[in-house]
């Protein structure tokens, strides 16, 4: 009887043993999935790949979705024409100036695409259409050969929106003079950023949430102290 008692022991402890283990595997992996965005330096824990992944997919995505008007409204030619000299070893741009390995830039803002005289183009370039505005032309800066595959300007591309804003405003101050868009309305801003990602969609719902809770609460504080206010009637 001693002995079955302490078998039927064992077996109750055994079992509380691994009740107790299975929880915190599964807790574990629970708390791992509640985790929405972390990276390695900002969290002082352990960042799991995929969020940090889907962290920056989502912030990348943004940057992406702004339209180059947003950059110019803060865009500044003087920054512009220190960026260019990335570009002075093949392009100059004074009025009348040689073309070098690229062709001279004065005046290329709203210029015709590829028609600089005396300048042999691509064929790639020299098929385009058009002329150089700020959307196609922050396209050509950001990736030559995307915008123009098999062109023939070997630079790799500006990549921060705002070196291209400065930069083609600065081209701009030379002879061009273009008009310079209308920085995006808010109402755009917000409809971009909406659109920007679902995680993003799903913050705002949150906060809109929110936002109502806090509508209710302030109306139905409003409500009772009100009743307090108003005097007895007479
Ligand atoms: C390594 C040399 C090189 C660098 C650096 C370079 N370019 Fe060019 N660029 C060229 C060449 C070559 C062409 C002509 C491409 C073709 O015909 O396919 C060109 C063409 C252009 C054109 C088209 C001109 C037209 O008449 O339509 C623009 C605009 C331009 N470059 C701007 C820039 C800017 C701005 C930078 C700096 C951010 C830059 N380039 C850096 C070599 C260069």
């Amino acid at each position: 009887m001693q002995d079955r008692n302490n078998t039927i022991a064992g077996w109750v402890l055994f079992a509380g043993i691994i009740a107790l283990g299975s929880t915190l595997v599964v807790s574990e992996v629970f708390h791992a999935q509640e985790v929405e965005s972390c990276s390695d330096d900002a969290s002082d824990g352990y960042c799991p790949p995929y969020v940090k992944e889907a962290s920056l997919a989502a912030g990348g995505e943004q940057e992406a979705e702004q339209p180059i008007a947003f950059f110019l409204a803060s865009a500044d030619a003087t920054r512009g024409e220190n960026v260019f000299k990335k570009c002075s070893a093949c392009h100059t741009v004074t009025a009348g100036g040689a073309n070098k390995v690229g062709p001279n830039l004065y005046d290329i803002m709203g210029a015709d695409i590829a028609a600089k005289p005396g300048f042999a183009y691509s064929d790639t370039l020299a098929g385009l259409e058009g002329n150089w505005g700020w959307d196609n032309m922050s396209a050509w800066l950001q990736s030559p050969r995307g915008f123009a595959p098999g062109n023939k300007m070997t630079f790799a591309g500006l990549g921060n929106p705002q070196d291209r804003a400065d930069v083609m405003l600065y081209l701009n101050t030379l002879g061009s003079g273009i008009a310079v868009p209308p920085p995006p309305a808010m109402d755009d801003a917000v409809a971009d950023a909406e659109e920007a990602s679902a995680e993003g969609e799903l913050q705002l719902a949150q906060d809109s949430d929110t936002a109502d809770d806090l509508t209710e609460n302030a109306v139905e504080g409003t409500g009772s102290q009100g009743g307090v206010d108003v005097p007895d009637a007479n």
